[in-house]
């Protein structure tokens, strides 16, 4: 991969075999192994007798030394591992958990059997960014929602970088206009009194065709291309949120989750808004009001307040 960063340095000059050999201590033979693997990973190399070799594209693939190179975060994404097409993400970091370093990332091309909320399924065609973070903090279990709002906070954060208005509904959707672009789902391993590890599962819609999503969500979900009108670049995308996520997971444990609240709180969508809410008991409607330190929504009702733990938030 240094091949490819020194390539990419050079821009449009070419750089002999022999300079990247001496430049990476290997034999010019090598050079030529690593460039043809390379190009079966699906980068175009153009290779000429006599002056060298220049990089003509990158294939538009979420490897881990792409979205490494330049990412200066020290937690977050210090180990990524990387698949084509997995079952789910969070069920790989889930199974790495506890061997793992805090930060780690698992990320994929495609999900075939991605987990949403309630144990829905969750459609991850190509294009998207299906990841999970595993985190080891040192709080309660009873803390695990915090998560999904701190990763929300970062999501809609990388989002608005690109330009693009996202916003968060209670309490694990980020949304463009009234529309979901992406999913969070927080789990964990966890002692009665202590989290081992958390894995925090975050999909985004970021290049997927509309068509690519199942009928059922097309009407009320969004691509991050779709609202742009062009692609995004997926490795900068990542980059941007791993910055975020660690930004905010730092700033929790520094400042406290209140920051955290406070940020969630003017992004959000749902504050201020009418809205049912249908909880595994009943439904729930009135002005969504607050926001508690345990991620619990305050809901005002005509017969009074109303603190909901979880449920299916509907914007009126
Ligand atoms: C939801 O809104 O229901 C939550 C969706 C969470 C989807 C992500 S994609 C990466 C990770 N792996 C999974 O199987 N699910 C999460």
């Amino acid at each position: 991969m240094d091949i490819i960063r020194a390539l990419k340095k050079a821009g449009n000059d070419s750089i002999s075999g022999e300079e990247l050999g001496d430049r990476l201590g290997i034999s010019r033979t090598m050079v030529w192994k690593y460039i043809k693997a390379l190009g079966e990973e699906g980068y175009v190399i153009k290779s000429l007798p006599g002056s060298g070799h220049v990089l003509v594209s990158a294939p538009d693939k979420l490897y881990p030394s792409e979205i490494m190179d330049g990412l200066d975060t020290s937690i977050i994404g210090g180990d990524i591992r990387y698949f084509d097409e997995v079952d789910s993400t969070n069920d790989i970091a889930k199974k790495m958990g506890s061997l793992s370093d805090e930060g780690t990332v698992v990320i994929a091309e495609m999900q075939d059997s991605g987990r949403g909320r309630k144990g829905d399924h969750w459609v991850s065609p190509r294009g998207g960014v299906w990841m999970s973070v595993i985190l080891k903090p040192n709080v309660v279990p009873a803390y695990a929602p915090r998560f999904t709002l701190m990763a929300g906070v970062a999501v809609a954060r990388a989002i608005r970088e690109f330009g693009i208005e996202a916003s968060l509904k209670w309490p694990n959707d980020v949304l463009v206009g009234d529309k979901k672009v992406c999913g969070i789902l927080t789990e964990m391993d966890a002692e009665t009194d202590q989290i081992n590890f958390v894995v925090i599962g975050i999909g985004i819609n970021v290049n997927v065709l509309l068509e690519d999503l199942s009928e059922d969500f097309r009407s009320s979900s969004t691509t991050l291309s779709e609202v742009k009108g062009e692609e995004l670049d997926r490795i900068a995308f990542v980059q941007a949120l791993l910055r975020a996520l660690e930004d905010e997971y730092v700033r929790s444990k520094t400042l406290g989750f209140s920051s955290i609240l406070e940020e969630w709180k003017s992004l959000s969508s749902t504050i201020g808004r009418d809205v049912d809410v249908v909880t595994p008991q009943r439904m729930i409607s009135g002005k969504a009001v607050g926001i508690t330190e345990n991620g619990t929504l305050l809901v005002e009702t005509a017969e009074g307040m109303e603190e909901i733990v979880a449920g299916s938030c509907i914007h009126r």
